[in-house]
């Protein structure tokens, strides 16, 4: 079992020669644990309307110059059913952040129609729905679990008190996003989470002991990515001058905790995330030969793609999801890797803790 210095090592990786060693030993560790498919999750920005204020996001509150917007039913459940059909097997449903029951509500909705409509003899048991809608109530994380969502994403962005009070307003505490997690994991969900890489103030100790929590937290599925700044946030480039890392130092550094996460944690999925592309446009691939087996093809309606903007720079925006299908698979089989169409892909990590098969 990796040791806090040899994951603290394996992040400060820098000469050519030993990131290609760290790189081939993540890698050799995936295809011995979880195979080297890629899994696909079709992801649907459902909404950009958000409660919360976190400094970093572009779609934060206060950020009066988003163009706020708001998929309809129908425009969600065509985007999942078009990706049943692709043979992508699992979506996920992303937003900014509400509680109240309508919203609520409507998630449960969604969630009944997308399995029924998407139940085929390809997916007997219709496509993967996985969440990531913020904190929520544990009954509301039941009545999303019953409807038939059964992974979420909640990132903690990071596991270091300090560095998270920076990151968010007093209302957000670290506690709370803990709690929820828990929550999430007695509700029986399949749990992901992650952190941002690069953030000023971010010391390579705090994302080993990130790396500690996702390995002691027993977490199943981690998606994380480069800190990008946006223009329109209180952590823009401009105000955080020479405390922000060059792009160069946040996308090795990023690509170095995908290899050492892997490391630490065999059998999970892990997720090669849009931010890694935003850097560079080869970064997605990047994260896939450091040991990372699923990707997220963006599902959303390009008329909005746009005003999802959580960092400057997303890419993909002008594309439409059939531009982008041709585009992924290209990218990902320039890797030597094949796709894992039609199944859920489930995390074999969830499947080791509960010992049982996965249901798909
Ligand atoms: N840079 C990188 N990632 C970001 N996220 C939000 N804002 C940024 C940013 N400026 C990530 C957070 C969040 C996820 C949905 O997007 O980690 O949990
Ligand atoms: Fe979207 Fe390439 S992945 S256009």
């Amino acid at each position: 079992m990796a040791t806090k210095n040899e994951l603290i090592e394996m992040l400060a990786t820098s000469s050519p020669d030993a990131i290609e060693n760290l790189r081939q030993h993540a890698y050799q560790i995936m295809k011995d644990h979880v195979g080297e498919l890629v899994y696909y999750r079709g992801i649907i920005e459902l909404s950009n309307i958000c409660t919360l204020n976190c400094h970093y996001c572009g779609i934060r509150r206060s950020n009066t110059a988003a163009q706020r917007y708001e998929l309809d039913d129908e425009q969600v459940i065509e985007a999942a059913i078009w990706c049943a059909k692709q043979g992508y097997g699992s979506i996920v449903i992303q937003s900014g952040e509400r509680r109240n029951h309508a919203f609520t509500a409507r998630i449960t909705r969604l969630v009944l129609e997308i399995k029924r409509k998407s139940i085929s003899e390809k997916l007997p048991n219709g496509l993967g729905i996985t969440l990531s809608l913020g904190e929520q109530s544990p009954a509301t994380y039941r009545q999303w679990f019953n409807a038939g969502a059964h992974r979420y994403l909640l990132r903690i962005e990071s596991t270091n008190q300090a560095l998270f009070a920076a990151l968010h307003p007093p209302a957000q505490q670290l506690d709370q996003r803990l709690q929820a997690l828990h929550d999430l994991r007695d509700e029986g969900y399949q749990v992901g989470t992650g952190v941002m890489i690069g953030l000023p103030g971010q010391t390579l100790e705090m994302l080993a002991d990130d790396i500690l929590f996702f390995r002691d937290s027993d977490i199943d599925m981690i998606g994380m990515g480069p800190f990008i700044p946006h223009a329109q946030t209180p952590m823009s480039t401009e105000a955080l001058g020479n405390t922000l890392r060059s792009k160069e130092e946040r996308l090795q550094l990023a690509l170095n905790m995908i290899a050492a996460t892997r490391i630490a944690c065999p059998d999970i999925n892990i997720a090669s995330t849009t931010a890694l592309q935003a850097i560079v446009p080869d970064g997605r691939e990047q994260g896939l030969t450091y040991g990372a087996n699923v990707t997220m093809p963006n599902l959303t309606p390009a008329e909005v793609r746009k005003d999802y903007t959580l960092y400057d720079g997303k890419p993909c925006l002008d594309e439409s999801k059939t531009e982008c299908r041709t585009c992924l698979l290209r990218r990902i089989q320039s890797t030597g890797r094949q796709v894992g169409f039609d199944q859920w892909g489930d995390s074999l990590h969830f499947a080791h803790r509960t010992k049982t098969q996965p249901p798909h």
